[in-house]
């Protein structure tokens, strides 16, 4: 009876969905990652009523690869592929959302191509390539009018490995990666292979030895990479990462491992002017700094007395100067971007991240107060300062 009842309001849903009351979401925005916003609110879960033959369990894979001669083969948690050979996966729903790795999306690769027919979900990958290797992911999309959701009951992951021995580790862009150590947290040093047979070890650079990879502490994982469960200061230093197959061993990218003992705040402050009094055509600077943690980017903005804001975005990682020009107000003024790292101490890496504010050849608009705002993502803090006229 319960059963009648809620297939009946299946059909009635599925009708709704017919007439268009779902709307489709933009299928390059969804790809990537769940995009939903955590504080949007709860969206009631539908269940588009399918065909009886196309009834996938609990539990079970939608996602499938296909095979040669029209066959299918469910992909379970991992699959190991040859690179080079076009891959079609599928999944079967009349919406359905994908990701795939971000170097994917970076890159805008043509190579990828999603398409939605009225049956299933398909992702094509031409040439696919060691540096492909990752979790490709579906979900069926549940809307309840303009508001969309991955159903919970309907994800299917699988991790491809493109197994190529001439790369045993998955190419990456960064050939110096930095990794974070905190007390608090593991850490992951990302040296993933594109086999999952390969023999994997760590090593330090100075002294030269090899870690103790001893399975609980420090274990190592083929999609992951080595995990540090309790980092230390004594993790710091230069590593890489060396694969053993059949072949001869081959070596990672290097991994910069840096200790961080700095609470998650908003930023700390400070502000300094270069002359606190001046006269007309004078040139100052105004100096915002940030002490901070290294991999949390701030960003910074002005308010000062010529003109209205002046915004400039965080700056990359390797970015070290990008000046930006505030043209557009009543008096045009420089402001310079820059963050570094500092060892202080053994076991502390800090960031300083710093915004400089240029005035030349001051003139009477130009005296009153300078306010920077620093923001990070905990939060944002404001300082003043004032240039008063001698
Ligand atoms: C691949 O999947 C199997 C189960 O299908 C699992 O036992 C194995 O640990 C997985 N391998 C990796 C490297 O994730
Ligand atoms: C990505 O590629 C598409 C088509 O190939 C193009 O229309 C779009 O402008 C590109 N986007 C970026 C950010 O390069
Ligand atoms: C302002 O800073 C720049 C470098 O950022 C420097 O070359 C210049 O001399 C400074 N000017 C003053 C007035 O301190």
């Amino acid at each position: 009876m319960k059963l009648r009842l809620v297939l009946l309001t299946l059909a009635i849903l599925w009708e709704e969905l017919q007439n268009g009351a779902c709307q489709q979401v933009k299928r390059r925005k969804e790809a990537g990652e769940n995009r939903i916003r955590p504080g949007s609110k709860r969206v009631k879960v539908r269940y588009p009523k399918v065909k009886e033959k196309d009834t996938v369990g609990r539990g079970q894979s939608i996602l499938t690869q296909v095979l040669d001669k029209g066959r299918f083969l469910r992909l379970g948690e991992n699959v190991s592929l040859t690179p080079g050979k076009d891959i079609e996966l599928r999944c079967k729903g009349t919406n359905i959302g994908w990701s795939y790795p971000t170097y994917l999306d970076t890159f805008n690769d043509s190579r990828l191509s999603i398409k939605q027919s009225d049956k299933y979900g398909q992702l094509i990958l031409t040439s696919p390539s060691a540096a492909d290797t990752g979790t490709y992911s579906c979900w069926v999309i549940l809307c309840d009018g303009s508001e969309c959701l991955k159903d919970p009951d309907h994800i299917s992951s699988t991790y491809i490995f493109f197994t190529d021995k001439d790369n045993l580790f998955v190419p990456s862009a960064i050939y110096f990666e930095i990794v974070y150590l905190r007390p608090d947290r593991p850490s992951v040093i990302p040296c993933r292979v594109t086999s999952p047979l390969a023999k994997v070890s760590l090593h330090r650079v100075v002294p030269p030895e090899e870690m103790e990879v001893d399975g609980t502490l420090v274990t190592y994982h083929p999609t992951k990479g080595f995990i540090l469960q309790k980092p230390s200061p004594e993790h710091q230093g230069v590593f890489y990462c060396m694969a053993v197959t059949k072949a001869p061993p081959q070596i990672s990218n290097k991994y910069q491992l840096l200790y961080v003992e700095v609470p998650s705040s908003p930023p700390y402050v400070t502000i300094e002017a270069s002359l606190s009094s001046a006269s007309g055509g004078d040139n100052i600077n105004i100096t915002c700094t940030v002490l901070g943690e290294p991999d949390v980017d701030i960003s910074f903005t002005w308010t000062y007395p010529g003109q209205g804001n002046c915004y400039s975005a965080p700056l990359g990682v390797g970015t070290l100067t990008q000046p930006c020009l505030c043209a557009q107000g009543l008096r045009p003024v420089s402001v310079r971007d820059s963050w570094r790292l500092i060892n202080r101490g053994i076991a502390h890496t800090t960031r300083i991240s710093q915004s400089v504010m240029a005035v030349d050849d001051l003139e009477t608009i130009d005296f009153g107060k300078y306010i920077c705002r620093a923001k990070n993502k905990n939060g944002e803090t404001a300082v003043a300062t004032s240039v008063r006229a001698n």
